[in-house]
This record gives C-alpha cells, sequence and structure tokens, in this order.
C-alpha cells in the first residue's frame, strides 16, 4: 500500500512571512539512506525524491523570509560535523538522523553541545513500527519531534521552528516593562524609609 501524502500548495503557501529583517538561517539535516528517497520502500517513505523535498522546504522557506540550507550524508560523523558548524552560522536545525535516530548517541551530543532549537522529523510514524525504532537518542534533547506525515513533517518542522525562533527575537527586541514593587499595606515608601535612615543614622553606606 502506497503512503498517500502529498506536498498540498496550502501547506506550502498559506503561512504568510515574517517581518523581521534580520533573516533566519535553519540547517536542514538528512540522514543515511535519505538520498534514495523516491526509490527506497516506498510503501513506507513515498516516491518524492529527496530534490523535489528540499525544493518544496526551500519554496516555504522564501514564503517565510526564511534562509535554509540542506544537507544530506550517510556518514555519522560528517552529520555530526555539520552540527557542530552549524552553531555560529544557523538559528536552528531540521533533522532527519534516519537510522541514527535509533543509535546515535553522538548525533545527540552534538546537538546538545551546540544548543541550537531543534525539530526533529520522520517520514514514517516510528512509534508505530518495529520496536527497535520506537527509541529516539535526538528526542531529548529535541524542541519537538515530528514523525508520520511524510514530507510534510518537514513543512510542520520549519513552520514550527521559524516561528519559536520569531517569537524568541520578538522577546527579545521587546524591552521589558518595568512596573514598580507593590508595597505591603501599611509600610512606608523606600524614599521615605531611606531619608528617616539618614537622619538617625547620618549616613548610608
Ligand atoms: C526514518 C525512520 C527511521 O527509522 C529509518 O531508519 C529511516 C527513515 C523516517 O523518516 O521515517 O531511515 O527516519
Amino acid at each position: 500500500m502506497r503512503p498517500c501524502w502529498t506536498l498540498s500548495r496550502e501547506v506550502v503557501l498559506m503561512y504568510p512571512a515574517c517581518e523581521h529583517i534580520d533573516m533566519l538561517r535553519i540547517l536542514v539535516v538528512h540522514g543515511p539512506n535519505l538520498n534514495l528517497l523516491g526509490t527506497r520502500e516506498q510503501s513506507i517513505y513515498g516516491t518524492l525524491s529527496l530534490e523535489a523535498l528540499d525544493s518544496a522546504i526551500t519554496k516555504l522557506a522564501k514564503a517565510l523570509a526564511v534562509e535554509v540550507t540542506q544537507c544530506q550524508s550517510n556518514s555519522e560523523g560528517e552529520l555530526v560535523t555539520w552540527i557542530q558548524k552549524a552553531r555560529t552560522r544557523y538559528d536552528g536545525i531540521i533533522i532527519n538522523p534516519a537510522a541514527y535516530t535509533h543509535t546515535s548517541i553522538a548525533i545527540r551530543d552534538a546537538i546538545a553541545a551546540v544548543g541550537l532549537p531543534t525539530v526533529e522529523v520522520h517520514l514514517s510514524n516510528i512509534h508505530q513500527r518495529e520496536e527497535f525504532r520506537h527509541r529516539s537518542y535526538i528526542a531529548g534533547v529535541a524542541l519537538g519531534q515530528i514523525a508520520g506525515f511524510g514530507p510534510t513533517g518537514y513543512l510542520l518542522a520549519l513552520r514550527g521552528l521559524h516561528d519559536h525562533l520569531a517569537t524568541g527575537r520578538r522577546q527579545e527586541k521587546t524591552p521589558t516593562l518595568v512596573t514598580p514593587r507593590r508595597r505591603a499595606k501599611g509600610t512606608r515608601p523606600l524614599r521615605s524609609r531611606l531619608k528617616d535612615r539618614i537622619q538617625s543614622e547620618g549616613s548610608i553606606e
């Protein structure tokens, strides 16, 4: 049975662009065997190629005014290196670590080390599949996990990560509203209490 995933125009286009001038930068990392998407176990992973998936991600990124870079590797070490390098170049990571999800403490540690908000994506619902796929070493250090929505999962991840990062930036820019502390009933204002102390002690250290 083929999965019925499609990338609808609505999902790609319905999101409004973020108003920030500084573009958010997101790294999309595809793990092992995802280069074979489109031909690999179509009943599980569908027929969309990695290239087509990446262009759908790029299209949504443009609509959101996000800069995305995609990369794919079959090598654990290379994935770790890209994650490490992302620390100074990107605001967040979307990763499908594929089979390394279930085995790689090195990838988990790299994500924890860089401290960038990271969304874990799986095309299939790993929790419905073989038991060895139920455990994710990545989930514990991820902002969130999306599984079972096929290619749309990447678009949901992009939207979610964009909103998370944009909210963070807005909060950074908003000055904190300083409200005067409430005085306990019956107490006098600090200024008046200090005045009394200065008069009785001569000075305040
Ligand atoms: C996968 C699920 C993994 O268990 C598997 O090893 C993959 C792909 C997914 O996208 O559904 O290669 O990450």
